[in-house]
């Protein structure tokens, strides 16, 4: 599991990130919300050692990310917003067999694991291909065949779908989510819309740096007025099936939009 004890981060005279705990296990999937500045990214860095704590610690099945070496850095998979700040490959394969370089993977196996992420996510196609010549939408799924590759044991993922029109927000969303749930991998995965919350295993909200909620998904969006007051939003699936609820036409909390269709 990764776990973060006590922490506390500054860039400088305040801190961006305040007495924050928290637990990943492996194969849950835990969504992190706040808005801008709350310090979503600065957690993600501190993750995997990117970042050290200023106070308290963050453990990787139970190494200090302080002590790590990069076998286990390796095993904490780190994806941006923007893929083009990732790039480092002149073609897509080079780009995603980038990180494997750096640990003793065999050349037949690094190969093998290439093919077959590419294939998985549809980008075999472009293996000999710029990545300056893909779609946003293409360029993130090199991005995340580049950490798939060193088979990661957690995933942190930063606002990954926040520059990616609705299909491929959910084509990326919908890929993650179930790969996790296959491979039993731990993810952190932050984001501004709410909706790719719902199915989290845990949600957490921050607010100035400190955690202000955290809880199953119900649990968090049913505090309407919290989340107001720390610009988070609720699901609108969630927040109309309340009012429905409140009016004694639905029994219980509503959370994905193909239940809520269904009672309309
Ligand atoms: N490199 C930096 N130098 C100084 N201050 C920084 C730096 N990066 C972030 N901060 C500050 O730390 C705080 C948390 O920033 P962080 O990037 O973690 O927030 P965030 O929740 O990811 O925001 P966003 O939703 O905009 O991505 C903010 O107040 C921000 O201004
Ligand atoms: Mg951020």
């Amino acid at each position: 599991m990764i776990r973060f004890e006590n922490v506390f981060f500054s860039y400088g005279d305040k801190w961006a990130v305040q007495n924050f705990n928290l637990t990943i296990r492996k194969g849950e999937f835990v969504a992190l919300l706040g808005s801008n500045g709350s310090g979503k990214s600065t957690i993600a860095r501190l993750a995997n050692g990117l970042f050290l704590p200023n106070k308290g610690s963050v453990f990787v099945d139970g190494f200090s990310t302080s002590e790590i070496g990069e076998e286990l850095k390796a095993k904490v998979g780190l994806v941006f917003q923007n893929p083009d700040d990732q790039f480092v490959g002149t073609t897509v394969e080079e780009d995603i067999a980038f990180g494997l370089e750096n640990l003793a993977v065999e050349r037949e196996e690094a190969k093998r694991r290439i093919l077959e992420i590419s294939e998985l996510l549809d980008i075999g196609k472009y293996l000999r291909t710029s990545p300056s010549m893909l779609s946003g939408g293409e360029k993130q799924k090199v991005a995340i065949a580049g950490v798939l590759v060193m088979q990661p044991r957690y995933l942190i993922l930063d606002e990954i779908t926040a520059l990616l029109d609705p299909v491929n927000r959910k084509e990326i969303f919908d890929f993650v989510f179930q790969l996790a749930r296959r491979k039993n991998i731990g993810v952190l995965y932050i984001t501004h819309i709410s909706s790719e919350a719902l199915n989290a295993d845990k949600v957490v909200v921050l607010h100035g740096g400190k955690k202000v909620a955290e809880g199953i998904p119900a649990e968090v969006f049913r505090n309407f007025s919290l989340m107001e007051s720390v610009g988070v939003s609720v699901p609108d699936s969630f927040y109309l099936s309340n009012e429905l609820y409140k009016l004694g036409i639905t029994t219980k909390d509503v959370l994905n939009e193909e239940d809520f269709l269904k009672i309309l």
